[in-house]
């Protein structure tokens, strides 16, 4: 993960600035190091250093860089240390060459030696810094472009990669797998990771497709594809929420990333037509080959993967997925897998050990293998047959929130493709609305929050949803909570229940059974807290939709933890015991 940003175009006083806002809005890619080059009256000026932008820049005054040129990186590590001369760019021998790259460039050990031999000399440890002196020399016997078609030719990996050369006022923008866009403005033109690059400036982009190259120019721009062939792109117009939220407003992560929720689920939606439209279409391709679908998922991941199941197998009479979710650590127990079965792991580190296990379980036995993460370039991406990006950005409180409503909005989006009716348009309005009921949920958490024990009831699609908000709980405000199907309580557990016991019952549409089960546990003195779209309640959820539904009460879930633990004071963003990422069996 990594953001990468160049511009063409620039105000030579403003271009330091400009690499600077640029980077800092791709920040939540990566933040190992940060580097950025200047080219100015024909020369190429590098500053980099290792940390987060504020902490380089604090060292480096990046603000200072002239030129009308200019390319900036900030790096999520994979090959080599957390290091000032690993961190991007990296230049060519002759320094004629300044590269950024976001991405993996697998073969880069062959090309390296290769290049040595030749007499390159190499200044840091990544895999990145291959692709300036490879066009070095490339560039010794032939055009520019034609060093283009061999790179996409002899390349293995993924790259976004921004080339700047010391003699040229123009960008060479290549990419196979790592997002790169253009953006279009008016007196100059900008590259990104992601429209967020750049959205602020215009809503004009041009998205790369894998195996193209292009040469941008501050006015005009030409794409080309693996042969050097000129293509002709269309431009996107995409509507983007603005600014993100800085921390500083907020005083924890966890909100701070509960109110990003609307806007990275358009961020998703987007990107489904957009850079991961082929991506999104070969995943529906392995689950139409499949026998059966095994989800395969830890704690709020699992309960993500157990709405899809439901959501799956509720697509339609065209063609039910048979679906199946296994929590990870127990998936080698519980799997019948062979090489007709689609093995999906959902996570939002993908480093998760267990669910690594899953896989190379499942791989042995020849399933495929696909995924759906939020961080790239994780072992459980690259462990994968096909993935797709959760793109909920980054997630720093260890509570999963908004990377949660991002995998249920992509199963959604699967589930859709089958058959499964909803209208995905309006979701991000819809939590929007949930979210402005904050008021409302503090009121319910003031109320419940001195309780040591409290349950969550669901049944069908909200029973998943009933386990995300009892976890919430446990995890944040440090209460015991159970989620449970409301139809199991009955059989033992509602032994439980005393007068005045919490019970927050989620009932979706007229689920008249689920209606019941909240009686029986209210009969024997329970406090009840119902969340329902149908029935008077104490939050009424705002959609007729199952989909919708499961996203915003696990929401109203994550909201009231949230300020039963400020209640309680505790340590919200960093709750005792846990870690963001879990890479122990
Ligand atoms: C979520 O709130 C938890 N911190 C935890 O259950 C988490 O969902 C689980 O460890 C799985 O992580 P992953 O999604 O990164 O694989
Ligand atoms: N593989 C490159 C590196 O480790 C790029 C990583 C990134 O995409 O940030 O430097």
């Amino acid at each position: 993960m990594c953001g990468i940003f160049g511009i063409v175009g620039s105000k030579r006083k403003e271009l330091g600035r400009t690499l600077l806002k640029g980077i800092k809005r791709l920040e939540y890619r990566g933040y190992d190091s940060v580097g950025m080059a200047a080219l100015d009256k024909g020369k190429i000026k590098v500053k980099k250093a290792a940390g987060a932008v504020d902490k380089a820049d604090k060292k480096l005054n990046f603000s200072e860089l002239k030129g009308h040129i200019g390319i900036t990186h900030s790096r999520w590590s994979t090959h080599g240390g957390v290091t000032d001369f690993n961190a991007h760019p990296h230049q060519s021998c002759d320094k004629n060459i300044t590269i950024v790259h976001n991405g993996i460039i697998e073969n880069y050990e062959e090309i390296k030696s290769d290049l040595i031999k030749k007499g390159h000399k190499f200044r840091s440890e990544t895999d990145s810094e291959v692709i300036a002196h490879y066009f070095e020399e490339k560039i010794k016997q032939k055009p520019i472009k034609q060093a283009c078609v061999d790179f996409l030719k002899e390349i293995e990996g993924t790259f976004a990669v921004l080339m700047m050369k010391n003699d040229e006022e123009k960008i060479y923008a290549l990419k196979r797998d790592s997002p790169l866009v253009l953006g279009i403005c008016e007196e100059y033109n900008i590259l990104g990771s992601d429209i967020y690059a750049f959205s602020d400036r215009t809503d004009k982009a041009v998205f790369f497709d894998n195996d193209e190259f292009a040469v941008i120019e501050k006015d005009k721009y030409q794409f080309y594809d693996t042969k050097g062939k000129k293509i002709t792109k269309k431009i996107q117009t995409f509507v983007w929420e603005q600014e993100e939220s800085l921390k500083e407003k907020y005083p924890h992560f966890m909100i701070k990333e509960i109110m990003e929720e609307p806007r990275v689920v358009k961020r998703l939606l987007m990107s489904l037509k957009t850079d991961q439209k082929d991506n999104f279409n070969k995943f529906i391709d392995m689950i139409i080959k499949a026998e059966k679908v095994i989800f395969a998922a830890s704690g709020t991941s699992y309960h993500a993967a157990l709405l899809g199941v439901y959501y799956f197998h509720r697509c339609s009479d065209v063609c039910g997925i048979e679906a199946q979710a296994l929590i990870a650590s127990e998936f080698e127990h519980f799997a019948n897998v062979d090489s007709n079965t689609l093995v999906i792991a959902v996570s939002q580190s993908g480093e998760t050990m267990d669910v690594i296990e899953a896989l190379k379980f499942a791989k042995k036995r020849k399933a495929k293998i696909a995924s759906m993460v939020n961080v790239p370039y994780s072992s459980i991406q690259r462990m994968s047959d096909i993935s797709l990006q959760v793109l909920a950005g980054q997630e720093i409180c260890v509570a999963a929130t908004k990377s949660f409503v991002n995998q249920v909005t992509l199963l959604l989006s699967i589930a859709k493709e089958f058959g499964f009716k909803i209208n995905l348009d309006t979701l991000s309005e819809r939590i929007e609305e949930m979210l402005a009921k904050k008021d409302e949920i503090k009121k319910i958490a003031k109320k419940i929050y001195k309780n040591k024990d409290l349950y969550v009831l669901g049944r069908g699609l909200s029973y998943p949803v009933a386990r995300e908000v009892a976890l919430k709980i446990k995890e944040i405000s440090y209460i015991h909570a159970e989620g449970m199907m409301g139809g199991e309580l009955k059989h033992g557990t509602i032994a439980l229940i005393e007068k005045g016991t919490p019970v927050i019952s989620l009932i979706s549409n007229k689920d008249y059974d689920m209606l019941s089960n909240t009686k029986e546990v209210e009969a024997r003195g329970a406090k009840i807290i119902k969340v329902t779209n149908e029935f008077d309640g104490d939050i009424k959820i705002n959609t007729s939709n199952d989909g919708k539904f499961g996203v915003l009460a696990a929401i109203f879930g994550q909201l009231l933890t949230y300020y039963m633990a400020l209640e309680l004071n505790l340590p919200v963003d960093k709750p005792r015991n846990l870690a963001k990422s879990v890479t122990v069996k």
